[in-house]
Order: structure tokens, then C-alpha cells, then sequence
């Protein structure tokens, strides 16, 4: 845990299509995580095998990448204390109907094949998919009120 833990947060399609992406980021900036890096991708059927590499022998694998590839995804990096582990108490359980109310998939989603979003479930595994996202690198940036607020 540190405060400049990282961690990658993807709206899927369904999110972007629903109109979720304001209301999304809102938590994620209301909760204190500072926001260092977005980006619409509609990504290829190859780039989210790799992003997806880890589930390749499952039943469900085929049909998430086509969903996930229907249309464009919110690809975003957010850093903060513990950023990881409370992105994805944020986001709920995978599965919506095993999400709490007040998290994101409790309060918006019904379908695990639906679920609105994305979290890194490790720091390891944060860092690789920021790279996958983000191989241009980000934008390194001071978060501080005093530079906007006087
Ligand atoms: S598993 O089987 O336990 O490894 O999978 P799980 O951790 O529950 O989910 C991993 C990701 O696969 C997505 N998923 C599905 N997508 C479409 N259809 C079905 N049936 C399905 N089951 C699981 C799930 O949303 C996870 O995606 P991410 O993007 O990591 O949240």
C-alpha cells in the first residue's frame, strides 16, 4: 500500500453506451484518487487477448472479447492510497448480482457479461496493463488545490 499506488480502471462498452463515464469518474475523484491518465480506445480484438491473456481456456473468453470490442472503452489510470484493493471495493463484485448497493456495478449493472467496468486485481497486474494501455507513457502532474483555487 502507498499513496502513489496505481491502477488501471477501464469503463467497458456497456458503460460508454449507457452514459456512465461522468458518473464513473466522479466517484473516483470524489473518493480522492487523483486521475493520471485517460483515453476513448476502441480497442482490437487482439490488444484485449492480451489484456484478457489470463482467461483464454475459458467458456466465456470468446464472447467477452467481442463484447469487449463492440465499441469504444474509457481507459484510465488512478493513483491514491491503496488505489488497487479500493478501486475494486468501488467497482463491486464481478458478478452485479453479488455486488453491494452503493458500489458501481450494485447500482448500475445486472450481468456479469455486462458489468460496466474494469479494475486491476493486483498491483503487479496494474502496472502490466498500464503499460498495455498506456505504452506512450503519463503525464506526471502536481495534484494540488493551491495551483487553481486563490
Ligand atoms: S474467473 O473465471 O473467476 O477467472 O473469472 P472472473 O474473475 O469472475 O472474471 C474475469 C473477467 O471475465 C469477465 N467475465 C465474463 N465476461 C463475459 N461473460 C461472462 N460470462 C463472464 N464471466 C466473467 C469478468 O467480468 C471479468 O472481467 P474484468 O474486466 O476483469 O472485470
Amino acid at each position: 500500500m502507498s499513496v502513489s499506488e496505481r491502477t488501471y480502471i477501464m469503463i467497458k462498452p456497456d458503460g460508454v453506451q449507457r452514459g456512465l463515464v461522468g458518473e464513473i469518474i466522479k466517484r473516483f475523484e470524489t473518493r480522492g484518487f487523483k486521475l493520471i491518465a485517460l483515453k476513448l480506445v476502441h480497442a482490437t480484438p487482439e490488444h484485449l487477448e492480451k489484456h484478457y491473456a489470463d482467461l483464454k481456456g475459458k467458456g466465456f473468453f470468446p464472447g467477452l472479447i467481442k463484447y469487449m470490442a463492440s465499441g469504444p472503452v474509457v481507459a484510465m489510470v488512478w493513483q491514491g492510497l491503496d488505489a488497487v484493493k479500493t478501486g475494486r471495493v468501488m467497482l463491486g463484485a464481478t458478478n452485479p448480482l453479488a455486488s453491494s448497493p452503493g458500489t458501481i456495478r450494485g447500482d448500475y449493472a445486472l450481468s456479469v457479461g455486462r458489468n460496466i467496468c474494469h479494475g486491476s486485481d493486483s498491483v503487479e497486474n496494474a502496472e502490466k496493463e498500464i503499460s498495455l494501455w498506456f505504452p506512450e507513457g503519463i503525464v506526471q502532474y502536481t495534484h494540488n488545490q493551491a495551483i487553481w483555487v486563490f
